[in-house]
């Protein structure tokens, strides 16, 4: 029995979606435990590209049971369209999903919001993708979000949207001059949204427990990237949820004595959408180069993501705050015809060497990359499927990550089809 957590190394992006759906194949569960669409994660299998916001990325394999955990924030109208688009394909099947009571929801206010302050902030904005999950977690804190188990009763429900739309209508109408919502308009569009819903949800943290206690593998697939968490990220151009492994515990309402590994996945350079501090970024050629190769336009919003190299440090705070015990490196393809290749090792800033991710906001916006060079190497990689027959540039590379992170590497990635991918070690075993 082995329960495993798969989560971003870096900024988001780094490939989780197609890694779970390889790992599915040795799970029964698959499990979101935390944020909500602004997730975007894509999967291609024999050319069929399936791009996820909100259900697990193990929905592509029969008969295992896909769950969104408490800890995510999800917004009933964008899940009912991806079981819709699913089921058109033949992908879904309704005794697949669950969706867990205490899940908070994404209400029409939350959005608007979160529009609304991005604007009010001009050149401070965090570049949110405007899904309305920072409301939604704010209002989960402040006690005052609904929750799935409010949605599936009608009598809650209305009641709980009455009181709280005083508040937000007074929010939105004489603070941030915008109109305010009707009772009724959410209530009819949400009543529609829990007869499709309710028959989903249920209490998910029983029912993963049970089926540990039965022996079966639970795969925790994480959301955004560990520089993204609301504390251990580049606060506060962060997403509102924690995203490390711990948060896969408190997000699915299992204890931490059953995860038996946590994955971290990075890219093989590094990619951020959005504003904030990125040591290693590239403006100009390089950039892109790295945006155009590895096609980084944003799965959720289309923008086109920040590029540059790999950053070491930020795989070593990875490696610290998850507690990583594998890592997977994907991209690699990208890298192929670079005549030199660079890792920031540290940074620079006001004659000080940092070696650790500063949490100070003026040294993370200066921080000047300290680079090591590598040689890279010319050959495609898109067809190679074992490790020993990749150039030996490739596997100084990948063996430098490991000796830089202090994580050992067990897959590396060559494409974006389900095959195109180099198992060393699974962690299922
Ligand atoms: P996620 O949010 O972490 O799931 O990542 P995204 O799906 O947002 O972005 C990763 C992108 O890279 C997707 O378009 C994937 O299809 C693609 N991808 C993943 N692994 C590889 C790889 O090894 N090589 C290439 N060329 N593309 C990859
Ligand atoms: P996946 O799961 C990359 C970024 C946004 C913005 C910040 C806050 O696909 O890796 P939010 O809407 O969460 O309040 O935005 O976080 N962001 C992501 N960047 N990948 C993601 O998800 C992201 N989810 C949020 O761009 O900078
Ligand atoms: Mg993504």
């Amino acid at each position: 029995m082995s329960n495993i957590v798969i989560v971003g190394a870096q900024w988001g992006d780094e490939g989780k979606g197609k890694i779970v759906d390889i790992f599915t194949e040795y799970a029964d569960l698959i499990v979101r435990f935390q944020g909500g669409n602004n997730a975007g994660h894509t999967i291609v299998v024999d050319g069929e590209k399936t791009v996820l916001h909100l259900i697990p990325s193990g929905i592509l394999h029969q008969n295992k049971k896909c769950i969104i955990g408490n800890g995510v924030v999800v917004d009933p109208e964008v899940l009912i369209d991806e079981i819709d688009a699913l089921k058109k394909r033949g992908r879904f099947e309704d005794d697949r999903l669950l969706i867990s009571e205490d899940a908070h929801l994404i209400m029409p206010y939350h959005k608007k919001i979160d529009a609304t302050k991005e604007n009010l902030k001009g050149i401070r904005k965090i570049g949110t993708t405007g899904r309305g999950i920072g409301p939604a977690y704010e209002d989960k804190t402040a006690r005052a979000g609904i929750r799935v188990a409010d949605l599936i009763d009608e009598s809650v429900f209305r009641d709980k949207l009455k009181f709280i739309l005083m508040e937000k209508n007074h929010l939105l109408v004489n603070l941030l001059h915008q109109s305010g919502f009707e009772v009724h308009d959410i209530y009819d569009k949400y009543m529609g949204f829990a007869e499709r819903l309710r028959g989903y949800v249920t209490n998910t943290s029983i029912y993963i427990n049970n089926e540990i206690k039965k022996g079966k593998n639970v795969l925790f697939e994480g959301a955004q990237g560990t520089l993204l968490d609301v504390d251990h990220g580049t606060y506060p151009y962060v997403t509102s949820s924690n995203t490390v492994a711990g948060s896969a515990c408190s997000g699915t309402g299992v204890g931490p004595t059953h995860i038996n590994g946590v994955i971290g996945i990075s890219k093989a350079y590094t990619t951020r959408v959005g504003e904030g501090p990125f040591p290693t970024e590239q403006n100009g050629l390089m950039g892109d180069w790295f945006r155009e190769k590895g096609h980084e336009y944003g799965a959720t919003t289309g923008r086109p993501r920040r590029c540059g190299w790999l950053d070491a440090v930020v795989l070593r705070h990875a490696a610290r705050v998850n507690g990583l015990t594998g890592m997977v490196i994907t991209k690699l393809d990208i890298l192929s015809t670079l005549g030199k290749i660079k890792i920031c090792t540290g940074y620079t800033f006001e004659g000080k060497t940092y070696y650790e991710f500063p949490s100070n906001k003026r040294i993370m916006l200066g921080a000047e990359p300290v680079y090591e060079e590598m040689d890279g190497w010319m050959e495609d990689l898109s067809d190679i499927r074992d490790f020993d027959s990749l150039p030996s540039n490739t596997k100084k590379y990948i063996n430098r990550i490991a000796e830089l992170s202090g994580v050992e590497t067990i897959m590396v990635s060559v494409g974006m089809e389900r095959d195109q991918t180099i198992l060393l070690k699974n962690p299922f075993e």
